[in-house]
């Protein structure tokens, strides 16, 4: 059943970015549901809630249109989560006071849901003590916050006050949402492609993004893990609630994995490691001279390697293969070879799944399973490997 999610927007310039969160929800297919302040109105218009969110905007308590049950309490019961984007100094002071005179603070107060403030004003109002100690009360009532950010105010001061941005926003609405199944659980991942430098400026690298890797690791989170993430040459938006480690080299992230590897119950490699690096590194750029140039190669560590004579006995290990013939058959031998629990495995070939997408299709080998999946988001495979994983644990 699609999860319902309220929307509260207040009187604040902000309040048009709540336009693009009540899309972007709708997309992600929630029943997404708005109430706005009066103040509210002088911003937005409800109509371009209405059409994103396809459901009429609440805005007055005594409207007469509407359908018989009364609908702040109707809503309040509905709701899975209830989130005020942007939250004014204003409405974060009633709420904070147990004021409710209109539908938004009605609805707020009657629900049960997990509810979250995203705060957005100038900064003085922000830093000013009556609104931080009235944000303090609201959290200690179970009350999450969305932490504005700092930055360029509308009203051109600089400072803190800004709105967060609607990935934040998003993700701690995912969040609430998730059941925290890895709640305990220490997670190791590492994700992306490994770069190796020949002079100061070329490299070796290769194709991955690193999105599978991010996948798995937004998605322990989510689901209550503490998790680590190894990550190695990538351009992904930093995912906040984790311990991130970047690096370039296969030797940089194999000497980071050394660090973290001990007392973890879960380590997933799913990033792309270099098997060979150069054996001299020019410290100077190498000029063109003959028609053809020899780089001399060697070896990387195989860090999966290492971690699977290593680990500790408890630690579930998993490893990737990007295969572009014979999938099972070599997933099968990387299984034995490195020593791992299970291989998840996947065909560079295949269309929609690999490097760059945000879709995959993988098969899960392990010791006594060959388990083929179809296409699915890299989120969805994420939280199947996770849950397979605790299965195995
Ligand atoms: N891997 C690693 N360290 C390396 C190379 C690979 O930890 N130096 C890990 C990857 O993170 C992945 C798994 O090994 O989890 C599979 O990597 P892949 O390169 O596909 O396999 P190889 O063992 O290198 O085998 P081959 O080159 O024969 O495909």
């Amino acid at each position: 059943m699609k999860k319902t999610i309220v929307i509260g927007v207040t009187g604040g310039i902000a309040a048009f970015k709540a336009c693009q969160l009540v899309s972007d929800l709708v997309k992600l297919n929630f029943d997404v549901h708005v109430i706005m302040s009066k103040h509210a109105l002088e911003f937005v218009g409800p109509l371009t809630f209405e059409t994103l969110s396809n459901h009429k905007v609440h805005i007055d308590m005594f409207d007469r249109n509407f359908q018989h049950d009364v609908t702040h309490i109707s809503l309040a019961k509905k709701a899975d989560v209830f989130c005020i984007v942007p939250a004014t100094a204003n409405t974060i002071g009633k709420l904070a006071c147990g004021i409710a005179d209109d539908m938004l603070t009605t609805t707020f107060m009657a629900t049960t849901a997990v509810k979250i403030i995203c705060p957005a004003m100038n900064t003085n109002m922000y830093t000013n003590s009556i609104v931080q100690e009235n944000i303090e009360r609201l959290k200690q009532h179970g009350v999450r916050m969305v932490e504005p950010e700092s930055g360029l105010l509308a009203c051109k001061d600089v400072g803190v006050g800004k709105l967060a941005s609607i990935e934040e926003i998003k993700e701690m609405i995912l969040d609430s949402l998730t059941e925290k199944t890895l709640k305990g659980y220490r997670v190791l991942i590492t994700a992306g492609a490994t770069l190796e430098s020949i002079d100061p400026i070329r490299y070796i690298t290769n194709h991955s993004s690193g999105k599978m890797g991010y996948s798995l690791a937004r998605m322990a989170k989510r689901m209550g893990a503490d998790v680590t993430l190894v990550a190695g040459n990538v351009a992904l938006p930093r995912i906040s609630g984790i311990t991130t480690i970047f690096v370039k080299s296969a030797l940089e992230m194999f000497e980071a994995v050394k660090k973290h590897y001990k007392n973890q119950n879960m380590i997933i490699k799913a990033a792309a490691v270099s098997d060979y690096t150069v054996k001299t590194y020019q410290s100077h750029k190498i000029k063109k001279s003959d028609d053809e140039l020899t780089l001399a190669l060697k070896r990387t560590d195989d860090i999966l390697s290492f971690l699977g004579k290593h680990k500790d006995k408890k630690t579930i290990l998993c490893g990737f293969a990007m295969e572009s013939e014979h999938v099972i058959d070599y997933a099968q031998k990387k299984l034995v070879s490195k020593h791992c629990d299970l291989i998840v495995a996947n065909n560079v070939t295949e269309a929609n799944a690999g490097f760059q997408h945000d879709t995959n299709i993988a098969t899960i080998v392990t010791k006594d399973q060959v388990e083929s999946l179809g296409l699915m988001s890299k989120l969805d495979l994420a939280n199947y490997i996770l849950l397979k994983m605790k299965e195995m644990g």
